[in-house]
């Protein structure tokens, strides 16, 4: 029964003649289910088909394609992805029919000066690792799909006859999770479009270190091997890093990574991102008596020693960027000291009058200076708290 009243409503919403609203300014995007994914063995966690939300371009951007993977955190174990397969992470079944399309997505020409009128496709996240898995759990009494790369491959093929494979130009982004699976998808996705064509790709807190928390334990990398060998993704890492590491997992990093990757790439991501800040450098594991809660919420309660462990975490990023920051002649990045996470999203941290900026520039002025190669495009902040134009208002 409950299928049932399910499978009609996602017919209803993939043949409805309106795939677009206006709520007051707010533009809404109706979601596109992906009919020939089964075939393909493309299928969230539940086995449920993925989707898409597509607003066709226009004018001078009509032949332009902006792809963004949705974010949403992961699962690593089959607990967590049994719970996350009940979910609008894990099933199309949970998922918001209408999408909010701000910021980067933004049809608004003042709102989002340089891709405003390009096809604006948000790439829905159903798999839980990064749209880069390729596997299936079966026990006989549970089944979960780990096929986040067949889906990223099917959807890609149902895009490529709307007219992506007749780009001119393309963007590859994708914030959080979904920033991470740019940096394994960006030089495949060039390959897909004309060999003419303007590809480039941007992580938008994407760039998940392969840092110690505070007690110099290796959280995130123990997170990230258990989830890479769960949902079998290490048959799909770059190649060229898996073979120049003894162990292969790291290479789900994007600092392992990043130097493999040729397509032109730019890394938009806070110095103290507050995902890696509250589950890589803080996890609750790390800190069971909770003395970083206040610091935690607001980084003016942080004490000296806190601030430091902080700016330890800038520093490793920093470090860990500077080859990129060096050599990459394509490269852009945008490193700034506010307490974010995801700023390509929303419209006031991406552009706006009270918008973060680095020399006065907004993200979405560097990442359109870089795109359009208009400017130097590599910023980097100083150090908290010596940006005024951050909010720091930790969610
Ligand atoms: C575009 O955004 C500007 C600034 O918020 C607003 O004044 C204008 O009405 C918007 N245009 C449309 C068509 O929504
Ligand atoms: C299959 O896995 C689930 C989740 O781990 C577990 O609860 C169940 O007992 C397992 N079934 C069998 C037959 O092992
Ligand atoms: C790429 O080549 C095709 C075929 O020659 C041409 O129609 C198209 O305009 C070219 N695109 C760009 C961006 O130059
Ligand atoms: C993209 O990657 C997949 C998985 O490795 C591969 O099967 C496919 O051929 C690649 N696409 C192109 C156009 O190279
Ligand atoms: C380090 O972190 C991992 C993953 O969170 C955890 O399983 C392990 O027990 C931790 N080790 C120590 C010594 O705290
Ligand atoms: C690995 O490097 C070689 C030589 O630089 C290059 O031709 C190849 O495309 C790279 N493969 C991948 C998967 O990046
Ligand atoms: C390039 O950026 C600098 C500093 O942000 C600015 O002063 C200059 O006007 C920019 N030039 C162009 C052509 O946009």
């Amino acid at each position: 029964m409950n299928g049932i009243v399910v499978l009609a409503l996602a017919a209803f919403v993939t043949f409805a003649p309106w795939r677009v609203r206006s709520e007051g300014q707010r533009l809404q995007v109706g979601m596109t289910l992906v009919r020939n994914a089964r075939s393909l063995g493309a299928l969230c966690l539940d086995g449920s088909l993925p989707a898409y939300h597509l607003h066709k371009g226009f004018g001078a951007g009509a032949n332009n394609w902006l792809l963004q993977f949705e974010g949403g955190g992961w699962c690593n174990d089959i607990q967590s992805c049994l719970e996350r397969a009940k979910t609008r992470h894990g099933s199309s079944r949970y998922m918001n029919r209408w999408e909010v399309f701000s910021g980067i997505l933004s049809n608004n020409a003042s709102l989002n000066p340089d891709f405003y009128n390009w096809n604006r496709v948000k790439l829905r996240y159903c798999d839980g690792a990064s749209f880069v898995g390729n596997t299936i759990f079966n026990n006989g009494t549970s089944l979960l799909y780990f096929k986040g790369q067949k889906i990223w491959e099917a959807i890609i093929h149902d895009l490529l006859p709307k007219g992506l494979g007749k780009a001119r130009k393309a963007l590859l982004s994708g914030c959080s999770a979904g920033g991470l699976a740019t940096f394994h998808h960006c030089d495949n996705f060039t390959k897909y479009l004309p060999n003419n064509a303007s590809v480039k790709c941007l992580s938008d807190a994407g760039f998940f270190l392969d840092a110690r928390d505070i007690t110099l334990n290796h959280t995130m990398r123990f997170f990230f091997k258990s989830l890479v060998s769960l949902q079998g993704v290490e048959q799909n890492l770059n190649r060229n890093c898996t073979s120049s590491l003894f162990f292969p997992d790291l290479c789900f990093f994007p600092q392992y990574t990043l130097k493999y990757i040729s397509t032109p790439y730019f890394i938009l991501n806070s110095a103290y991102d507050v995902f890696q800040f509250h589950h890589s450098l803080v996890p609750p594991s790390a800190d069971p008596r909770g003395h970083w809660n206040h610091c935690k919420l607001n980084p003016k309660a942080c004490n000296p020693s806190q601030l430091n462990k902080l700016q330890g975490f800038r520093h490793y990023m920093l470090a860990t960027l500077r080859p990129f920051y060096i050599y990459s002649g394509r490269g852009g990045m945008y490193i700034n000291s506010c307490f974010a996470h995801c700023q390509s999203e929303s419209q006031d941290t991406w552009f706006g009058a009270d918008s973060p900026r680095i020399n006065s520039k907004t993200i979405a002025e560097a990442v359109g200076d870089w795109y359009f190669s208009r400017n130097r495009s590599k910023e980097i902040d100083c150090a908290y708290p010596c940006d005024r134009t951050c909010k720091n208002l930790i969610p």
